[in-house]
C-alpha cells in the first residue's frame, strides 16, 4: 500500500455489510478491521486474491488500546478518506451493557479517535438502524445517549428499556444518530463530513440470527415492506459508496434510511419491538 494514498477503513469488515462495502469500493486502498485477527486475515486473503488493494488489523472496538493501535496503523498507510463503521451486535446478545457498549460507547470512542485523522474531505459513515427511528425523543435518555462515555449513561438508558436487549439495541442506534448531530460542527470545521445510515432488514449473519430468534416477526416485516423483500448487503454498500464519494460532498449531519420503506409501516403498530 502506498503511504501517500487515501485509505478507507471498514470496521466489522469481515461481517455482512462490511464485506459488501469493501466489494463496492474496489479500486480504493482498504483497511479491514474486525474483532478477531484470524477473521481479518481470512477476509484480507480472499479480497487480495480477487484483486483488491487491502490490508487489515484486528481491533476490539470497545478497547481504547486496540483503537489506538488501529489509528497508528491507519496513519502509517495514508490519509483518511473514510471511516465506515459497521461493527456491532444485535439484540440477540442478551447482555444489555454489552449491546450499549459495543453499539454506542465504542462508536463514540471511534468517532473521537478518527477525528484526529480527519482532514478536508474525510467522511465518517456510522451504521445506525431503522429501529433507531422507533425511539421517540426524550430529554433524559437523549442526554445519556449523546454522552455515552459519562459514568451514568448506561444506568440512565437502562431504566427505559425494561430489560429487553432488543429495545436497548434500538436506543443505542438512536444514540448513533444523535452522535452524528453532536459531532457534525466539529468535523465540519475541518471540512470533514459525518453521517449515519439506517438499514432495514438486511440478509447478513446478524439478521439471519435474529430471524432464527423471531421467525414470525421477520416474516411480518417482510410482508409490511412496500418493496416486498428483505435488503441485501449490496443495497447498503451502494449507498455507502455514494456517501464516501464526491457526489455526496454536501451531505453531512444526517441519517440516510435504507429500509425498503418498511419503518413507516412498523411505526404505525402500537408496540414496535424488533
Ligand atoms: N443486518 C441487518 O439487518 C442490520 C439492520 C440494521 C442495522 N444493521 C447494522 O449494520 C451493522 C453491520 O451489521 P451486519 O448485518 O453486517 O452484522 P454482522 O454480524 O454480519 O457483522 C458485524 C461485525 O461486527 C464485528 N464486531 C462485533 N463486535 C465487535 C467488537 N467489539 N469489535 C470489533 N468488531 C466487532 C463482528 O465480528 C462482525 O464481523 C451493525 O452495526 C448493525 O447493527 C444491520
Amino acid at each position: 500500500m502506498n503511504s501517500s494514498e487515501n485509505v478507507i477503513v471498514i470496521t466489522g469488515g469481515s461481517g455482512g455489510i462490511g464485506q459488501a462495502c469493501a466489494r463496492a469500493l474496489k479500486g480504493n486502498q482498504l483497511i479491514i478491521t474486525d474483532y478477531a485477527q484470524d477473521t481479518v486475515n481470512k477476509t484480507v486473503e480472499t479480497l487480495t486474491k480477487e484483486g483488491f488493494n487491502v490490508t487489515g488489523i484486528a481491533c476490539d472496538i470497545t478497547k481504547q488500546n486496540d483503537i489506538d493501535k488501529l489509528i497508528n496503523f491507519v496513519a502509517k498507510h495514508g490519509e483518511l478518506k473514510a471511516l465506515i463503521h459497521t461493527a456491532g451486535v444485535s439484540g440477540t446478545v442478551k447482555d444489555l451493557n454489552k449491546v450499549f457498549t459495543i453499539d454506542l460507547v465504542a462508536t463514540e470512542l471511534l468517532v473521537e479517535a478518527f477525528y484526529k485523522l480527519a482532514t478536508n474531505n474525510s467522511v465518517a459513515v456510522l451504521l445506525a438502524s431503522m429501529m433507531a427511528h422507533t425511539v421517540p425523543a426524550n430529554e433524559e435518555y437523549d442526554q445519556a445517549l449523546r454522552n455515552p462515555l459519562k459514568t451514568n449513561a448506561f444506568e440512565t438508558v437502562k431504566k427505559f428499556v425494561h430489560g429487553s436487549s432488543d429495545t436497548m439495541y434500538n436506543f443505542a442506534k438512536r444514540g448513533v444518530k444523535l452522535l452524528v448531530e453532536k459531532h457534525v460542527d466539529k468535523w465540519g470545521a475541518k471540512g470533514a463530513r459525518i453521517v449515519s445510515v439506517s438499514p432495514g432488514v438486511i440478509e447478513t449473519p446478524m439478521a439471519l440470527k435474529a430471524a432464527e430468534e423471531h421467525p414470525e416477526r421477520m416474516k411480518m416485516i417482510k410482508q409490511m415492506t412496500p418493496l416486498q423483500r428483505n435488503g441485501q448487503p449490496s443495497d447498503i454498500a451502494d449507498v455507502i459508496n455514494f456517501l464516501v464519494n464526491d457526489g455526496a460532498r454536501f451531505i453531512t449531519g444526517t441519517d440516510i434510511l435504507v429500509d425498503g420503506g418498511v419503518i413507516r409501516n412498523i411505526k404505525k403498530l402500537e408496540q414496535p419491538s424488533v
